[in-house]
């Protein structure tokens, strides 16, 4: 790595050199022949990665709409659940981490909110949820697929389902799995989701893309009260391969060669990298003597494309040494959110990371260990299991 950066975070990441060298090109207008062929790559990458994720590598037959709008993740969330509901509807938001929560409390401007709250990084009992779904009377369901803070992967594969016997849409945020994780949107009856370009498809922040479903579609209403997320405005221009607002033209480069790095490599390759990796962050975990946060049950489990490990006692009596050694090192990992602060940290498998770069942010982190007197953790063994698994 010598003096780089290294992001072992959850997003922002590391971006492949193919990246940088296409986010540097000229500028060319937003309402060009030139940057309409670029929408075009970008919006059909997007759909390649939708579509080609399933567990069984076949291609889903969804036969949705995308929009690409210049934002992060956050404000896809808030226009996916803003274009929809309004104030004489109920949305029930399913929370078991710190994005759970911010759809409840995107959900809470705009329509009376129902909070289904768990735990953080403990899974949801499906059969409860189910049940307050059909006793609900929903018009909208929330819910995180990878939820980043804790490392966990929600059973939206259920859950889609239940919600489909329903009125209510189903509202997924896929920031961090859409490129990680598999997904057959149209079978799990996902009628909205958000991915953001800074996360499992490795490109640069600023770019978010919202899958929307036919059932979606024919809810939009013509008449929005939000200005800049109004994705009937949004699909209108999409029509004809433009944003309605001027495109982000740069960060529109970056995603095309993002999309083609994906598609050279393949899709279902591109996915095995990430379920790979993230055993090796859990072996590794293991073999160090620490024990990952989130508490998989039922069909939820540990998510390909964040890790969350406990921090030992030691380190959370006094957290900011470990992560000041990291940064010294300019190694960059994730620590917890609001309460978890200090408890826990995260360990990304997205961007362009080589076995070599998590090899080095182990010693990174191991290095960071060795600070604190009498704590002993293996991390000869922690590497190794590392290298039996990732390379
Ligand atoms: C699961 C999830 N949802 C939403 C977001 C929000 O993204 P941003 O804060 O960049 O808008 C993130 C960002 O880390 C995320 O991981």
């Amino acid at each position: 790595m010598g003096e780089e950066t290294l992001l072992l975070n959850p997003g922002p990441v590391v971006l492949d050199q193919r990246i940088q060298d296409a986010l540097a090109q000229p500028m060319i207008s937003h309402r060009s022949k030139a940057f309409e062929a670029v929408y075009d790559d970008v919006r059909d990458g997007f759909r390649y990665v939708y579509t080609n994720s399933r567990t069984d590598g076949r291609q889903s037959d969804w036969d949705g709409e995308i929009v690409l709008i210049n934002a992060t993740a956050t404000l896809g969330m808030d226009a996916g659940v803003a274009n929809f509901v309004g104030a004489d509807d109920s949305v029930l938001a399913c929370i078991n981490g710190n994005f759970g929560l911010r759809f409840a409390q995107i959900a809470e401007r705009h329509a009376a909110v129902d909070r289904y709250e768990i735990p953080w990084g403990e899974s949801f009992d499906v059969d409860a949820l189910t049940e307050t779904i059909q006793d609900g009377d929903y018009d909208m369901v929330t819910m995180v697929h990878t939820e980043t803070s804790t490392g966990l992967r929600n059973p939206i594969h259920e859950v889609g389902q239940v919600v489909a016997e329903t009125d209510a849409l189903f509202v997924v945020d896929g920031v961090s799995s859409i490129g990680g994780e598999r997904i057959h949107p149209a079978d799990w009856s996902i009628d909205v989701s958000v991915v953001d370009a800074q996360k499992a498809v490795a490109a640069s922040p600023g770019v978010c893309s919202v899958f929307l479903s036919q059932k979606a579609i024919d809810r939009l209403s013509e008449e929005q009260t939000y200005f800049y997320g109004d994705l009937h405005r949004h699909l209108g221009r999409a029509e004809r391969s433009q944003t309605p607002f001027t495109s982000a033209v740069t960060l529109f480069y970056g995603l095309q060669a993002a999309h083609e790095i994906i598609q050279d490599l393949g899709m279902d390759a591109w996915l095995k990298r990430h379920e790979r990796y993230a055993a090796g962050w859990e072996r590794a975990a293991t073999a160090m003597g620490l024990e990952l946060f989130a508490r998989p049950s039922g069909s939820s489990d540990f998510a390909n494309t964040v890790t969350a490990i406990n921090l030992p006692d030691a380190v959370r009596n006094d957290p900011e040494p470990f992560f000041a050694k990291l940064r010294e090192q300019n190694v960059f990992v994730g620590g917890g959110h609001a309460h978890l602060s200090g408890d826990i940290f995260r360990l990304g498998t997205m961007g362009s990371l080589e076995p070599a770069d998590l090899d080095a942010g182990l010693v990174a982190i191991g290095n960071a260990f060795a600070q604190y007197e009498g704590l002993e953790l293996d991390i000869e063994a922690s590497r190794d299991a590392l290298a039996d698994t990732v390379n």
